[in-house]
């Protein structure tokens, strides 16, 4: 086996361990409110790449050398669905006819198409909620690190939200079919994508135990990484297959959106995805520990086609 083909298979193989831990944390379909319950694991369970709990894992193995006790696991697990979870929202809204009004998400027809708009918003709250309840859970054991696990979730928070995820749509969405600047486009890309992407592997750092120094550094490469991320999912609204992606393409156009496609061009476009992408790829490598599929993870996105 060629190495991209171990490359791939690897990523397979902790893609349905991502996929089981997720499983393990979804409530119950029951209750007078269990459509609820359904709309969530309807976005959730559909086919995702999930790259932020796997960036969490990832990075969490880099700084811990490997997984030691079980309640640290545990505490990893709760973060790395919660992720998703907050990720998987931030979806579900962005889709909402309100919104970037898209009919199609991981292959399948979007929540609030499905489930009407009433129960597409409430899934979307449901989802940020039950994140928080999910991570809360790391606190439940009595022996997880209490200040491990409390830096966690102030970084989970915060990235979500004004400052952060939220912040980002806000200027999107708010500048949609205005004169967008490189600066401005730049701040949106910071917020609304790379901030999920910096908690991800910020949370993972922490709880393997990293340093305050090296945290930094880490939400240095992350936002290098989400950067990067933003710009190839520009690149592949307009370039990509919707069969692969599971998203329809020209949604920007449609949409009016302001991108680094329209800003510079679809080939100074893919030269700064690699660009920031090898920057980060070079901060990991001055990260005390190695994490070699990281570095392989890194350089796939480059190229990914979905
Ligand atoms: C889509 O994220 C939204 C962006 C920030 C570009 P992903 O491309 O990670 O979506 P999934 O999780 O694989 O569906
Ligand atoms: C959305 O950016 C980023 C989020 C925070 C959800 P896009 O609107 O470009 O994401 P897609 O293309 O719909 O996945
Ligand atoms: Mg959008
Ligand atoms: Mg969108
Ligand atoms: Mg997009």
């Amino acid at each position: 086996m060629n190495s991209k083909d171990r490359f791939s298979e690897q990523q397979k193989a902790k893609v349905r361990e991502i996929e089981e831990i997720l499983k393990t944390f979804l409530p119950k379909e029951e209750g007078y409110q269990k459509i609820i319950m359904e709309a969530m694991e309807y976005s959730l369970l559909a086919g995702g790449k999930r790259l932020r709990p796997m960036l969490m894992q990832e990075t969490y193995l880099l700084f811990s050398g490997g997984v030691k006790r079980k309640e640290d696991a545990d505490a990893l697990h709760s973060f790395m669905a919660a992720q998703e979870m907050i990720h998987t929202y931030s979806l579900v809204h962005d889709d909402l006819p309100a919104m970037d009004n898209d009919d199609y998400r991981r292959g399948r027809k979007t929540t609030h198409v499905v489930y009407g708009e009433d129960m597409g918003i409430l899934a979307g709250d449901a989802l940020l909620n039950y994140a928080f309840e999910t991570a809360a859970l790391a606190f439940e054991d009595r022996t997880a690190d209490a200040a491990k696990v409390g830096r966690a979730l102030g970084i989970l928070s915060r990235k979500a939200g004004i400052y952060g995820m939220i912040g980002g749509q806000v200027i999107d969405v708010k500048e949609t079919g205005h004169e967008v600047s490189g600066d401005m486009l730049d701040t949106i890309y910071k917020l609304k994508t790379s901030a999920l992407i910096e908690s991800s592997m910020m949370i993972g750092a922490v709880l393997g135990g990293a340093e305050d120094a090296d945290v930094k550094a880490v939400e240095r490469i992350a936002g290098n990484v989400g950067h990067a991320f933003q710009i190839q999912d520009d690149i592949l609204d307009v370039t990509g297959q919707e069969e692969a992606l599971g998203k329809p393409v020209h949604s920007d156009e449609k949409n009016k959106k302001t991108t680094y496609v329209t800003l510079c061009g679809i080939s100074e476009a893919k030269r700064i995805v690699e660009e920031k992408s090898r920057e980060a790829i070079s901060g990991l490598k001055d990260l005390p520990g190695v994490n070699e599929y990281l570095e392989q993870l890194l350089l796939y996105l480059i190229n990914r086609e979905r």
